[in-house]
């Protein structure tokens, strides 16, 4: 080995080492980053992700069993949608006992092994806390609702009706019908902003709060790196339950439009997201907020007026612009950008349908799958993938109502086919049901898993999932992507989306053809202080490339460069 090139693999070595025990240690880099700053997240649904016992449902030991895989696509941390006890009327989202483990996924003792595991491959385990209701077979649920004075009476919302067969009010769930629902021991109404089999807790009732606060810290002291909350926007509700305003027109479920101006986003969730994050910086974790805003003072209200709240708040209006439209791409990244929080981006998950599917045209599907992966993996922030958006994985919806597994399509069909489409098996390889289960598979797969699937796409250099690799790689690796600034260039280009990550003199250009046909782009890179003739390609699809500051993109082309002074 020449001295030379011994000197960078040595520098090469002290980097990748500082980077581990970055991660290990989780302390705050140069920058005052925190670990999670640096982190790729990846959603597990865990029905569908590894199912170890081919009993045709996911588990923990199947999750165990694919931490090298997810090592190895450069992931750091996966959320785990719920895997508690639940009678699963909401797959999981139903917790009938938050400190368990729901058979079907395994036992504590495979969590803690999970963990275990997941430690030894640098990959961190976060939760998902369902704060907002629980299962109406929770033991808390089941006393509460045994008698007017049972010990937990108060620990969810009772109320008398209005008048005989009346509710207290006009609020209407999100998954149809009233959102109240009698119940005929104590004659007193229940309040549910989702299923009835979700009744919503009491938030006001200091006794709940303690009660969920504690179980944050029993999972961290069990070692889980934190937490994504569910429903954080739906935690209060209008005290004197103020009737919510009609608007025009009906649901996907058949009820009337309202705004749900006295049941959404009241004031008071920031002291409890204040509380729960306390402890969560006694442990060092993160906080993940599913947070549903309409405008960007919504969002950056999640961060907390002195940044102790939601450390991380999804930003699902990015996911709303639901197109490749530059123009309203940068509007949405700057407006984040700028929000004095860290960006949080996210283009897919259970319960939307898959990005391949949203943003494909039906015949560039796979250029736009790398297209986007290359997109949100380079922005400043962290952004969280959904388990198999690397392969490019197809919805596969439901043609028939007895299909339908999600109970708001089988009450909603066929204007709401549910979310079964999003949520179907990891696609591992060619074998039967992709390789997830040897048994028929909760949900089934999607023709594409041939051709679309882990073992086939890691062959292929030009896959997506090698798209994904290689930026995930580059993204651990390259200081401006770790931690450089967001600049949006030629902001007048309605095809070509492209900006500078910028960090101490060095930059990562990132360039990408949102049209179906070949683009050219040149930047004026001098005005920024770099130097035009510097690009030097990291990551470009095979007919992409510069010449001087002149970039050339074929179709749905990806042009990543590292710019110097
Ligand atoms: C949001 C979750 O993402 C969704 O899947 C669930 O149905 C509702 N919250 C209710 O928990």
């Amino acid at each position: 080995m020449s001295k030379r090139v011994f000197l960078i693999f040595s520098l090469l070595l002290a980097f990748s080492c500082s980077l581990v025990s970055f991660a290990q240690t989780k302390a705050v880099d140069a920058e005052g980053h925190q670990w999670w700053q640096h982190a790729v997240f990846y959603e597990i649904y865990p029905r569908s992700f590894a199912d170890s016992n081919n009993d045709g449902v996911g588990d923990l030991k199947g999750i165990t069993s694919k931490m090298a895989y997810l090592h190895d696509l450069g992931v750091d941390d996966i959320w785990i949608s719920p895997c508690f006890p639940s009678p699963q009327v909401d797959f999981g989202y139903d917790v009938s006992d938050y400190e368990n483990i729901d058979p079907m996924y395994g036992t504590l003792a495979d969590f803690d092994h999970m963990v275990a595991e997941g430690k030894k491959h640098h990959v961190g385990i976060i939760l998902d806390f369902v704060v907002n209701h629980s299962s109406d077979q929770h033991a808390w649920f089941l006393d509460s609702k045994s008698s007017k004075t049972a010990a937990h009476r108060d620990w969810y919302i009772w109320r008398d009706g209005k008048a005989p067969g009346q509710p207290p009010n006009n609020w209407t769930s999100i998954f149809g019908g009233s959102a109240w629902k009698l119940d005929p021991t104590t004659n007193q109404y229940y309040y549910h902003f989702f299923y009835a089999a979700q009744p919503d807790l009491n938030w006001r009732n200091p006794v709940v709060e303690t009660a969920m606060l504690d179980t944050t810290r029993w999972w961290y002291k069990r070692g889980v790196a934190g937490f994504r909350l569910d429903a954080v926007d739906t935690l209060f509700e209008d005290p004197i339950l103020t009737d919510n305003p009609i608007e025009p027109g009906t649901n996907k479920q058949g009820d009337p439009n309202q705004e749900r101006k006295y049941n959404d986003k009241f004031p008071e969730v920031h002291d409890v997201l204040q509380k729960l994050r306390k402890v969560a910086d006694e442990s060092n974790a993160v906080l993940i907020g599913e947070t549903w805003t309409d405008n960007i003072d919504e969002l950056k209200q999640y961060y907390g007026q002195h940044n102790n709240e939601l450390q991380m708040p999804m930003d699902f209006m990015f996911t709303a612009v639901n197109k490749l439209s530059p123009p309203e791409l940068r509007k949405q990244i700057a407006a984040v950008d700028g929000a004095g929080g860290w960006p949080v981006y996210v283009i897919s998950n259970h319960d939307i349908v898959r990005s391949y599917n949203r943003y494909g045209d039906g015949k560039n599907n796979d250029a736009i799958a790398k297209l986007m992966g290359a997109f949100y993996l380079t922005l400043r922030g962290s952004p969280i993938m959904y388990y198999g958006e690397e392969l490019g994985m197809e919805n596969n919806d439901p043609k028939r109502k007895e299909d339908v597994k999600d109970p708001i399509g089988q009450t909603g069909w066929p204007q709401e086919i549910g979310r079964d489409g999003e949520r179907t098996p990891m696609q591992w390889n060619t074998e039967v049901n992709a390789g997830f289960s040897t048994k028929d598979p909760w949900l089934p797969v999607p023709p594409s898993y041939k051709t679309h699937n882990v073992a086939t796409e890691s062959k292929d250099s030009n896959s997506v999932l090698s798209m994904y690799k290689k930026v995930l790689a580059l993204r651990h690796t390259n200081q401006a992507l770790l931690e450089g600034s967001y600049t949006a260039l030629n902001e007048d280009d309605a095809n070509v989306m492209s900006y500078l990550r910028s960090y101490k003199g060095k930059a990562v250009l990132v360039a990408l053809n949102m049209s179906a046909s070949p683009q050219k782009a040149t930047f004026n890179l001098a005005d920024k202080g770099f130097s035009p003739a510097s690009l030097k390609t990291l990551v470009a699809t095979p007919q992409s490339s510069a010449k001087g500051s002149e970039v050339t993109l074929e179709p749905f082309g990806v042009f990543i460069a590292e710019v110097a002074k």
